[in-house]
């Protein structure tokens, strides 16, 4: 009988010691289906002076809380300027460039994802590179994918159809645009402003 115990006992601890090792890999599947990626910048920005966390990654955040979601940070290996000036034109020629910038990290298990909401703020009216980047780095076919971007009074500006023509088959849902400073801001508008978009595309949880 002793023995029995015993055995148990060890199979349980192999069991958990699996596991935990597992999800530091991330080999396991994920407990959620959905994924909040996002591109977001501190420092001196558009409206809100020097920030610690960006405006798109509160909304991504707010999201990811809503929905039970993992956050990945979509980040470039050479950070972008503190300064907005310097950073603005880096940008420009970043784009201009069509540049595809190294990223930071990659998605563990990138398949056990069904639905992706996308974050990101709008870069001279489209998306930063980096965000180009880590569209081209994964099979997104059948999944579902929901842009949301932070502005200053451009909004979407049209990448929802971006990402849409570049990812053939994904389905891409509507999108949210949140002014960089609501987001910073004001908290409360900022959670209204997700909570009735995810009513509207009938997700939240
Ligand atoms: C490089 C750069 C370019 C920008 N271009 C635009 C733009 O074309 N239209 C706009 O409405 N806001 C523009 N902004 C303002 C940002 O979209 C806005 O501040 C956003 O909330 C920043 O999000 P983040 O804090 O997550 O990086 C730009 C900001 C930067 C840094």
């Amino acid at each position: 009988m002793k023995e029995f115990i015993a055995i148990i006992i060890f199979a349980v601890m192999l069991l958990s010691l699996t596991v935990c090792a597992s999800a530091v890999t991330g080999e396991t599947a994920p407990a959620s289906n959905v994924l909040v990626a996002f591109f977001s910048r501190t420092g001196e920005n558009y409206g809100v002076g020097v920030i610690k966390k960006g405006n798109t990654h509160i909304i991504a955040d707010i999201i990811a809380g809503k929905m039970g979601a993992y956050t990945f940070e979509i980040a470039r290996v050479t950070p972008y300027p503190e300064a907005y000036r310097e950073c603005t034109d880096e940008a420009k020629n970043e784009k201009n460039a069509n540049a595809r910038p190294e990223l930071t990290a990659a998605v563990d298990n990138f398949s056990a994802y069904d639905v992706v909401f996308l974050g990101y703020p709008n870069w001279w009216g489209d998306m930063p590179m980096p965000v180009y980047t880590f569209l081209e780095s994964y099979d997104f076919s059948g999944k579902t994918v929901i842009p949301f971007c932070t502005h200053a009074g451009s909004g979407l500006s049209g990448t929802e159809s971006t990402i849409a023509g570049m990812l053939s088959g994904a389905t891409v849902l509507d999108g949210l645009a949140v002014a960089g400073t609501t987001a910073q801001n004001d908290y409360d508008a900022a959670e209204k402003a997700v909570t009735e978009w995810l009513e509207k595309l009938a997700l939240e949880k």
